[in-house]
């Protein structure tokens, strides 16, 4: 990586930072006439209306074993895999306004996140193999190109037993329309639950998603269109994510695709369709800027075997919910009961969800784990407050038992739990600094838990480059995404936390605030949530009448 690059992460990283004195530089007020409009699509693209997914299949707990490819993929499966990974999950209404959540959360409900489908081969003769954009309000596909003979066998030949290709990009104007600078990190965070989100979405229909880990961000860009300026000529662009690759066996995907492999398929497509312009008028965020062209990642990713999965606990089937109906009811707290607890059963299940394994949805971010948790544990039962880490990558027991420097802090591993849990502080009260460090919010401190989510910063970013800055918030959105699932699982609420003083954490927990060795990169709670009596609620597709 080159000193620039990383001195502008490094610079971004400390100008995005909230501290209790001053917050990250955003716009200060919001400008409504401007709020973004969380639907992209593309005019002149022909429709294709996908079926919607079924319940009564797969139950929660499966979710989180490998997924086997059937034969061929069907419209139903696609349909099912976009609708619960990116798609609608109800409405909100109150005093006229009117808005919709998704099964994605996403930062202020600002949905940068935008998803394409790359098919390799027709799914129906009126679904050639091309490039698809999803619409998510319409559950609907819009077409943007068509691969001609040449293009098929080309992409057939660089990815051997793929029927098709998942893409993510991020639209970043609009998270930073609300939150300035530091909305580069919550686009990553987005990216990392829409990740698990479509992970989770393709084992209900037995399909396994793995990271194309060669993809670089130029291939992905021009692959799923991003590049064509003239396609976006007033629409605001979006920058290319990731690749997620649809069966295939990982060891034959290409160890590289950059642009130069492209070319053949570049030139035999036929594309269509002009992007939507989401706001009338733009605020230029220059370090977010600089930070998105510095975190490009140009070779490709270096991936790891992951660990066969902790044996979870045995759990009966009456306290086993429908997958499908679980990823549908997904909701974040916005206020909690202070009093709702984990039991010891579920808290140990949560903990083992959050190991790396060679199961959905890490599968789909086969990267070396670099994010531990800090839990600080309110009501767990048989589980004295106080606060804990859970190490989850080589070597960051050790590592982190010597950086967290305080006196009133010690390091005592938890016996009786299969995965490595340890006491820093035994039987105390944190609520006051969970909620003091996630931005003075309660959610923090009235929930079963809190978790900060330390990312080993500096050695991550040495040893994958600069999209490791990206690839960090990823692996903490996957980890928001399971805390999600399983708090809904519990019959409990998660809420993510992205508005936190970074350096009034690493300070109480004894990190040295200059190195910026570990940083505390995502917060999330869970507990009881307390329900807005006022909001009205509606059905995610009642609109369609289909
Ligand atoms: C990365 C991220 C950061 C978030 N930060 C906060 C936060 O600081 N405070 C909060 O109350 N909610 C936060 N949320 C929750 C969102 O507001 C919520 O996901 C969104 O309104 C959509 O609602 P839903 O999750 O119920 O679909 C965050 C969510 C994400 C994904």
């Amino acid at each position: 990586m080159s000193h620039a690059d990383l001195a502008t992460i490094r610079h971004y990283h400390r100008l995005s930072k909230h501290l209790p004195e001053r917050y990250a530089p955003g716009p200060g007020q919001l400008d409504w006439k401007n709020q973004p409009n969380p639907f992209r699509r593309f005019a002149g693209s022909p429709l294709l209306p996908l079926p919607m997914a079924r319940h009564g299949g797969l139950r929660y707990r499966q979710l989180y074993t490998p997924a086997t490819a059937p034969q061929a993929l069907t419209l139903e499966a696609l349909g099912a895999l976009l609708e619960l990974g990116l798609g609608l999950s109800a409405w909100k209404e109150i005093d006229g306004s009117r808005w919709a959540l998704r099964n994605n959360p996403s930062s202020g409900n600002l949905h940068p996140t935008e998803g394409y489908v790359v098919l390799l081969q027709a799914l129906s003769p009126d679904m050639p193999a091309g490039v698809y954009h999803y619409a998510p309000h319409e559950h609907t596909l819009e077409q943007r190109a068509i691969f001609g003979a040449a293009a098929i066998a080309e992409l057939q030949a660089l990815l051997p037993g793929i029927p098709a290709l998942l893409g993510l990009s991020s639209v970043h104007w609009r998270e930073a329309w609300k939150y300035g600078e530091r909305a580069f990190r919550y686009c990553q965070h987005d990216v990392g639950h829409a990740t698990a989100a479509l992970a989770f979405a393709a084992r209900t229909v037995d399909w396994p998603l793995h990271l194309l880990y060669g993809a670089d961000d130029n291939a992905i860009a021009a692959l799923l269109g991003l590049d064509r300026n003239a396609d976006f000529a007033d629409a605001e662009h979006e920058a290319p994510d990731l690749l997620l690759a649809l069966g295939g066996d990982p060891d034959d995907y290409p160890e590289r695709l950059g642009i130069s492999h492209l070319q053949a398929v570049l030139a035999d497509s036929r594309w269509q369709g002009q992007a939507n312009q989401l706001s009338p008028q733009h605020v230029a965020w220059h370090a977010l800027q600089q930070v998105a062209e510095a975190s490009q990642q140009m070779g490709g990713w270096p991936t790891v075997r992951l660990p066969a999965a902790v044996a979870a606990e045995a759990a009966s089937t009456d306290d086993n919910p429908d997958a499908v109906m679980t990823i549908r009811l997904r909701r974040s707290a916005v206020s909690m009961d202070g009093s709702s607890r984990l039991t010891q059963s579920q808290f140990r299940e949560l903990l083992q969800r959050l190991m790396p394994a060679d199961t959905p949805p890490w599968q789909a971010l086969p990267l070396p784990p670099a994010v531990s948790l800090l839990l600080f544990v309110h009501h767990v039962q048989d589980l004295a407050p106080g606060l804990y880490l859970l190490a989850r990558g080589k070597h960051h027991a050790e590592r982190l038992q010597q950086q967290l420097r305080t006196p009133h802090l010690g390091w005592q591993a938890v016996p009786g739990y299969n995965v490595p849990l340890f006491c820093l502080s035994h039987n105390t009260d944190w609520r006051d600094a969970a909620q003091l460090v996630s931005c003075r919010q309660e959610i923090a401190a009235d929930g079963a838990l809190a978790v900060a989510m330390l990312a080993d910063f500096d050695a991550t970013l040495s040893d994958i480059g600069p999209g490791a800055y990206r690839s960090l918030f990823w692996e903490c959105g996957l980890l928001g995404q399971i805390l999600y699932l399983q708090a809904e699982a519990a019959g409990l609420s998660g809420t993510g936390i992205g508005c936190f003083y970074d350096d009034l954490l690493h300070r109480i927990i004894g990190l040295d605030l200059e190195e910026e060795q570990w940083q505390s990169l995502y917060h999330f709670t869970i507990g009881g949530r307390e329900e807005d009596r006022r909001l009205r609620s509606s059905a995610a597709y009642a609109h369609l009448q289909r």
